[in-house]
């Protein structure tokens, strides 16, 4: 499979580097495309075998899959430049641009308002990731249309190289990003209030931010290993009239749980 990146920002540079050190996709079969030299060759250091030009038409050449990595109000420019370039029979559409929609990113390839029902001349595909791709740790979420399993499952499997990645309906992209895009910060706000909290009993706040990083890996990691629900993780923790259950107890009368969902309805667009 060959891919091509188009932008080689913060983003972009991830994926090629992240893709580039797995098994789907060998170094030599990512191009990179960004105006920036400087962009271009902080990858090519890092990865010399990574294809890399400034020339965004020669970038998707030959490309299986075309990913756009560049700000959403440059999507629109880009595939216009694109577009005379895209062989159609062959080449998917990728993009990561935040909040730009299968709708939107149809409307600009075909010059036409686009809804669900109209007729594609290629495969779109959305992709969320969030930063933690740059430590292939994202959480990355796909959607698609007038696409067939085998791509669905062929982006998937790219992206599960940086992280994990999931196959949604697009209609649940916005809760996703509010879920886990958004939930980086809401995660790292816990970490926050539990080192604050950690400072107020007695250690200093760069112990306290460790061991509360530490504690937040191990939970995830209990989850991950038998898949088991979280509250039966809690429940080995929590012996009856101890002192885990005042904890939690307070934290609810507090309004942890209803904070926590309220802040993530409101993370969705109106
Ligand atoms: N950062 C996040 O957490 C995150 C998460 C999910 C999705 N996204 C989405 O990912 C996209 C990229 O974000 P980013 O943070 O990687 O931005 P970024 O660091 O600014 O990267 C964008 C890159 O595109 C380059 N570029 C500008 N015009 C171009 C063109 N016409 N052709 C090719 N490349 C061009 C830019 O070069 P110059 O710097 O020289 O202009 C820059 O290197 C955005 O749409 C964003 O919404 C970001």
């Amino acid at each position: 499979m060959k891919i091509a990146i188009i932008g080689a920002g913060n983003m972009g540079g991830a994926m090629a580097l992240g893709l580039a050190a797995g098994t789907q996709v060998r170094p030599e079969y990512i191009t990179v495309s960004d105006p920036s030299a400087d962009n271009l060759e902080a990858i090519s250091r890092r990865q010399p075998a990574i294809v890399t030009t400034a020339d965004n038409t020669a970038c998707i050449s030959g490309a299986d899959i075309i990913i756009l990595a560049v700000k959403p109000w440059l999507v629109q420019t880009v595939i216009d430049e694109l577009r005379p370039a895209i062989d159609f029979s062959s080449q998917a559409l990728a993009s990561i641009a935040g909040g730009v929609g299968i709708d939107q990113l149809a409307t600009m390839l075909t010059g036409k308002p686009a809804t669900p029902a109209t007729p594609l001349p290629c495969p779109i595909i959305r992709i969320v990731p969030n930063t933690a791709i740059a430590l292939a740790e994202s959480m990355t979420f796909v959607s698609s249309r007038a696409s067939t399993p085998e791509l669905d499952n062929s982006v998937v499997a790219l992206f599960s190289e940086l992280g994990q990645a999931m196959l949604v309906e697009e209609r649940l992209m916005n809760a996703a990003t509010a879920l886990a895009s958004c939930g980086i910060a809401y995660a790292l706000r816990y970490v926050r209030a539990a080192t604050e909290g950690g400072v107020e009993l007695g250690f200093r706040a760069d112990q306290a931010q460790r061991i509360v990083a530490q504690t937040l890996r191990g939970a995830a990691a209990l989850l991950d290993a038998d898949g088991s629900h979280a509250e039966a993780e809690i429940d080995k923790v929590t012996t009856p009239g101890g002192l885990t259950i005042r904890g939690l107890n307070a934290m609810e009368e507090a309004g942890f749980t209803a904070s926590v969902i309220r802040g993530l309805r409101a993370s969705m667009p109106k």
